[in-house]
């Protein structure tokens, strides 16, 4: 039996880190429940002390997951330790990660600390969460900038209080694939009890070699966990993607000879609700789950994968979860075939009523688009998936009128907690006239600091799905809308937004 390499997500953790990408409790509950169908190893679901928000949506998942262990987050002191400790306590198996930072830059100019005082804290909380929960991981914060000689005294410390799992984050993205690897073997065979715990790589993707640094961490160093998003989702230039580093082991097993317990065919879905959810769009041409990742555009490719398809293809789409037939549905399909499609395209949705509302939606947008592609089916169960029951705001209808050499003018109709109003406005296109009419009735204040439109499959008969980024007294937001008429996705998405920006939570930063 090959080795295991564990998969730890971070989605709902670090990925919840970038600036926009904060998700609802429920929001994370869904993105837990599609990752436990994946078969990901654990699940960092939050960071209970940071927020009572956090703190709930930890809670939530640790007593729907069974499968999974669910992790939370914690800084090293008995108060983030226990509070992890009360939300994970529903938890099947759960796992407490407490970290601080361990570089000489960290040590003195953010914790204001002595490398004595970091090594005693360390010690003493890996000691207090072993007393709270069998499964404990160490981060040493910026680890890979950290004095090799300080950091094994410290690990070696931390594993002899009992941490079953060390995990080195590249906290920065400043390490190149060779040399993390090395660092990593270096760590393992400077301290005596390294193999009394499991070693993991964190990397970030500050100069796009997260996957690169992860897979030298494993192949070299010997770690046996990876922590990764969906998406590659976090902070900055983001995390590893779990997509990828799966996929590389898996297409490439003749290499890692690794196992994995990840079922590969729900790894498109999970791309589609992490997106859909954050509004972080998935970019053409990103590797697995970009819209172009198995599309052949050259005539020589295209000849070639007709006639043996591993000319060009390394990896099987089905695999992931496309489609292998692109046209699926259109408006005389019933509701079996829209199941079927939604089982082939690994999507299970939670309850029956779930499904019906799924089917509604899909029957309207039949009625509307004569063509449904699986890109459709996906955005329309990820829609579906996001509950709505705390908005304030919600879209009713709307009109605009443009012409050349006039100014676009746009009449909709909202509710603002359940009671509907009409606004009007013009504007320097329909869209514009749309959104400055319903900011005429809300009156957030709110800056717009990102606006984009995608055709969810391809061409002008798609769907657009629509980005909008606020930002508002600090915080800012993302709402994402999605409609065959980009001017009806734009005020979806804005209205969602709007809907984020008045759920106030404020959290502790996980690096602050
Ligand atoms: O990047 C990092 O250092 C982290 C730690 C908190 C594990 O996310
Ligand atoms: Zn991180």
């Amino acid at each position: 039996m090959a080795d295991k390499l564990i998969i730890f997500d971070t989605t709902l953790r670090d990925g919840e880190q970038s600036p926009g990408a904060s998700m609802t409790r429920d929001e994370k509950l869904r993105i837990a429940r599609q990752l436990e169908r994946l078969r990901v190893d654990v699940i960092e679901a939050g960071f209970a002390a940071s927020s009572d928000g956090d703190f709930e949506a930890v809670k939530a998942i640790a007593n729907a997951i069974t499968e999974s262990t669910v992790c939370s987050l914690s800084r090293a002191n008995d108060r983030d330790i226990s509070r992890a400790a009360e939300a994970l306590k529903g938890a099947k198996h759960s796992r407490i990660h407490t970290f601080i930072a361990t570089s000489a830059l960290h040590m003195e100019k953010k914790l204001r600390m002595t490398p004595d005082q970091v090594f005693e804290q360390a010690k003493q909380s890996v000691r207090f969460a072993r007393n709270l929960v069998a499964d404990v991981e160490f981060s040493p914060e910026d680890g890979y900038r950290s004095d090799m000689d300080f950091l094994c005294r410290i690990l070696e410390a931390v594993i002899d209080e009992g941490a079953t799992t060390i995990n080195v984050p590249d906290t920065v993205g400043y390490a190149i694939p060779e040399l993390y690897g090395l660092f990593i073997k270096t760590l393992r065979e400077r301290i005596p009890n390294s193999d009394k715990a499991i070693w993991s790589v964190h990397c970030h993707n500050d100069l796009g070699m997260a996957v690169a640094n992860s897979l030298a961490g494993v192949q070299i160093g010997g770690a046996r966990q990876v922590e990764c998003t969906i998406n590659g989702l976090g902070e900055r230039a983001g995390n590893c993607s779990l997509e990828e580093i799966v996929m590389a082991v898996k297409t490439r097993k003749d290499y890692f000879g690794l196992e994995l317990g990840i079922d590969t065919k729900h790894i498109l879905a999970a791309s589609r609700m992490v997106s859909q959810t954050t509004g972080f769009v998935v970019q053409p041409n990103k590797a697995v789950v970009g819209a172009n990742a198995f599309a052949h555009a050259s005539g020589i490719h295209q000849d070639g994968v007709l006639k043996a398809r591993d000319t060009y293809e390394i990896m099987r789409a089905e695999d992931v979860g496309w489609g292998s037939n692109k046209i699926v549905l259109g408006k005389l399909s019933g509701r079996n075939a829209f199941k079927q499609r939604l089982q082939d395209l690994g999507v299970e949705l939670d309850s029956e009523a779930e499904t019906n509302a799924a089917f509604g939606r899909f029957k309207e947008l039949a009625d509307r688009k004569s063509e449904i592609f699986d890109e459709d089916i996906l955005a329309l169960v990820s829609e579906e998936s996001i509950s709505h029951d705390n908005d304030v705001f919600s879209f009713v209808k709307l009109s605009q009128h443009s012409e050349t050499g006039e100014m676009p003018f746009a009449s909709i109709v909202i509710t603002d907690r359940g009671k509907e109003f009409a606004c009007e406005a013009h504007g320097n296109g329909p869209v514009d006239a749309s959104l400055k009419a319903i900011e005429k009735h809300v009156q957030s204040g709110a800056e717009m600091v990102l606006y984009s439109v995608n055709a969810i499959s391809g061409s002008t008969e798609s769907q657009g799905e629509v980005t909008v980024r606020l930002q508002n007294n600090g915080r800012i937001v993302n709402g994402v809308g999605s409609d065959p008429d980009i001017v009806v996705a734009s005020a979806k998405a804005y209205l969602s937004a709007l809907n984020k920006l008045q759920s106030k939570s404020e959290r502790v930063a996980a690096q602050g």
